[in-house]
């Protein structure tokens, strides 16, 4: 079944709840290798989005996207901010007009806003920053939903690749951000946005199980 505009909706709500859920453990991963302000920035960016899907309905998916990344920049500031707003953004140029999404649009879009991350933030992977969750995310989700698998089992995938590379992130060497300031002390320690990268997979998974059981 395709995702519908309502589904989309569901899982940024999904990820803010997410976020609220985990601020503080977000908060205190950044206190140990940045400025402890991951989990309040992407809470307070996060319940704009939401508001603002809330007061301007309609069923262009792409539009939608696009606010929230729009949102986010305006509301988050600091490196998270602009590097998610460019995401979904970048998600939202790439389903414009669309109100139902088939697997093979998600893992476009989802390819294009992990693009936007690495054209915005110029990181590679094993930098220790939230594009060690995405990259591994899209990989997996493309190898997937190429093999003909359902999307719903593609985000699992997707959402397991996010984990390993969130996890990943512990002995590496941050090179990015504030983090990398700490140079080899800055290993031992998971990376905030990879971590919140890692909920926004998740959230995406769970609301298509969600929707498959219902
Ligand atoms: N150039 C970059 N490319 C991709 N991700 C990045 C980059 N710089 C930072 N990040 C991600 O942003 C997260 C920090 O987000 P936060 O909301 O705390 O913003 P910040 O405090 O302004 O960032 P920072 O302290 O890293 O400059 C890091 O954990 C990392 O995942
Ligand atoms: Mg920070």
């Amino acid at each position: 079944m395709p995702v519908q505009y309502d589904d989309v909706v569901a899982w940024v709500k999904a990820f803010a709840s997410a976020i609220e859920e985990n601020k503080a453990y977000l908060t205190q991963l950044d206190s140990a290798i940045g400025d402890a302000d991951h989990g309040t920035n992407m809470q307070r960016g996060f319940q704009a989005a939401v508001q603002k899907l809330e007061e301007s309905p309609g069923d262009d998916i792409g539009a939608a996207l696009k606010g929230v990344g729009m949102t986010l920049v305006s509301k988050i500031g600091g490196a998270g901010g602009p590097l998610y707003g460019t995401f979904f953004m970048q998600m939202g140029t790439a389903l414009a007009g669309k109100s139902e999404l088939e697997a093979d649009d998600w893992a476009t879009a989802l390819e294009a806003g992990v693009e936007g991350v690495q054209t915005r933030g110029k990181a590679e992977l094993e930098e220790a920053t939230m594009l060690d969750a995405l990259l591994p995310a899209v990989q997996a989700l493309k190898e997937s939903v190429g093999a003909g698998s359902s999307l719903e089992a593609a985000l699992v995938k997707a959402t397991e690749a996010a984990q390993g590379g969130m996890k990943a992130t512990i002995p590496l060497i941050a090179r990015k951000g504030r983090a990398s300031y700490l140079g080899e002390r800055s290993v031992g320690h998971q990376d905030p946005g990879a971590t919140s990268s890692y909920l926004l997979m998740k959230a995406a998974s769970d609301v298509l199980a969600t929707k498959k059981a219902s």
